[in-house]
């Protein structure tokens, strides 16, 4: 397992996958709109049963250190094997889908906060991970949502995290968003997305795209990662909140103290 030295804020290094440089989808897609795809993936189906049972073994269930208390989540925490054990002995993909970053916790806050900003609205989240934020949408009444995440592990974490709250299951897409052409969401969501200056570039250009043909709403969570500061869009981004981020939330991502939610204008 590979531990990257490309995200700029390396969370606590005492744990095997935090300092991880999450990957960038690189790989293109045909894929149709998923606006037009009725059926998705049945995420807790990928792994089967044994996959499954690894990953609630070396998980958590905590709703504790993060800004949303409401909320439970399956996560890697200090008292889980593989937060000192060798990262290459775990048999998947980095477990990005695992961590709850900064920007998803300020972003889930805000939308738990304002329901009514989703209410009622189809929404998208890229990079859903563990699927805090769109567990939050579905919890402030949005009519569709997708938890779009290139590792389909995060699609399955998002369906047990969903069921830990007394959800249905949310639908999951495992795929490259980026390369297709938008769909007519009315929000889309993305929390700590933008640690990866090509990631960054390239989420950028499409949004704008969604923004233009369909008027899609787009909010950001985000930490002040500098891959996000560098993208020179100042005049287009609206600060709409800032979080003092709690103590554990911190310490794991060094020196990070806030985090923002922000309004991308077209
Ligand atoms: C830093 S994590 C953020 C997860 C979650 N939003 C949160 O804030 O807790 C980034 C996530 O984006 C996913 N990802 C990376 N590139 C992607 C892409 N092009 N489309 C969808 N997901 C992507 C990764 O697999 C990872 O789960």
């Amino acid at each position: 397992m590979a531990l990257g030295r490309g995200w700029t804020l390396a969370p606590r290094p005492s744990c095997s996958f935090l300092g991880l440089c999450p990957r960038t989808a690189r790989r293109p897609t045909s894929a149709p709109s998923p606006w037009r795809q009725p059926l998705y993936r049945a995420a807790t189906s990928f792994l089967g049963p044994e996959g499954q049972a690894f990953l609630e073994e070396n998980t958590e269930v905590t709703n504790t250190g993060n800004l949303t208390p409401e909320i439970r989540l399956r996560l890697l925490t200090p008292r889980c094997r593989f937060w000192r054990e060798r990262g290459d002995l775990w048999p998947y993909s980095d477990p990005y889908w695992a961590i709850y970053w900064p920007g998803g916790q300020a972003l889930t806050r805000y939308l738990l906060d304002n329901p009514d900003v989703v209410r009622g609205r189809s929404l998208l989240d890229v990079g859903s991970g563990c699927g805090a934020t769109a567990i939050a949408a579905k919890m402030s009444g949005a009519s569709r949502i997708l938890a779009n995440d290139v590792d389909p592990i995060a699609g399955l974490a998002a369906s047990l995290n969903c069921k830990l709250n007394n959800l249905d299951p949310l639908p999951t897409l495992a795929q490259n968003l980026l390369d297709s052409e938008p769909a007519p969401w009315e929000v889309i969501v993305l929390g700590d997305m933008f640690y990866d200056t090509d990631l960054a570039d390239r989420l950028l250009q499409w949004l704008r795209k969604c923004m233009w043909t369909h008027g899609t709403r787009v909010l950001i969570g985000d930490p002040g990662r500098p891959q996000f500061c560098g993208l020179g869009i100042h005049n287009r981004l609206e600060k709409l909140i800032t979080y003092s981020l709690p103590e554990p939330t911190g310490e794991e991502n060094y020196s990070l103290t806030t985090s923002s939610v922000w309004n991308l204008q077209p």
